[in-house]
């Protein structure tokens, strides 16, 4: 069994998703926020998850937050974190202690499009599809090698609220689905580039 502690800062919607899979071979281990009105943790609370808040604002800077970030999240054994909109940039010490088990979502294609507001940037280039990546996380933002990835077309009228409801379908989608690959030993990590066994 693979235990899974998930990251966020809001809604949770893609937390909900994994959860909501029920993923063989892997335990929901704890939610954890860094802030106090993220709607995802009532939600994973009353499914009995255990949850917790670190509130960012109490800290002197990123490396005292993320200390203890990482203290609180080893409390769980984590064999994978699963970063799920948690709106913080991480010290390269933290990423590096998590190598190879830390995992996150972005709604573009990588590498076009790091970074926010990731709908509106691909509606005003023009670009004809659209999507998400799930990756593991190295020090680079929104970098890391590619686990999988969804597209969707951008259509001629869309608005960056209808670009991302498309894009999040596919989210809720494709990340339940690489976190049970994860869970199921089926990715492999060879030379920066990810390949799926079976
Ligand atoms: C998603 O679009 C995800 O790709 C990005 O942040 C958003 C989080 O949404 N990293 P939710 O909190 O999972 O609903």
């Amino acid at each position: 069994m693979k235990n899974i502690v998930i990251l966020i800062s809001g809604r949770g919607s893609n937390m909900q998703a994994i959860v909501d899979a029920d993923i063989a071979g892997a335990k929901i281990a704890a939610v954890i926020a860094n802030r106090a009105d993220a709607g995802g943790l009532v939600w994973a609370a009353e499914r009995g998850i255990d949850t917790a808040v670190l509130d960012h604002k109490g800290f002197a800077g990123r490396e005292a937050f993320d200390a203890a970030l990482a203290e609180l999240i080893d409390g769980y054994r984590p064999d994978l974190v699963v970063l799920a909109g948690f709106m913080r940039i991480l010290t390269a010490g933290f990423v590096n202690h998590y190598a190879n088990r830390l995992i996150n979502i972005h709604p573009s294609l990588l590498p076009s499009f790091t970074g926010l507001h990731t709908h509106e940037r691909a509606i005003n280039e023009g670009v004809k599809f659209a999507g998400c990546t799930v990756h593991f996380v190295t020090a680079e933002l929104d970098h890391g090698p590619i686990i999988a990835q969804a597209v969707v077309p951008v259509l001629d009228d869309d608005t960056p609220d209808t670009l991302a409801a498309r894009v999040l379908k596919e989210e809720h989608r494709l990340y339940p689905q690489a976190v049970a690959d994860f869970a199921a030993d089926r990715l492999v990590l060879e030379a920066g580039r990810v390949k799926r066994r079976g």
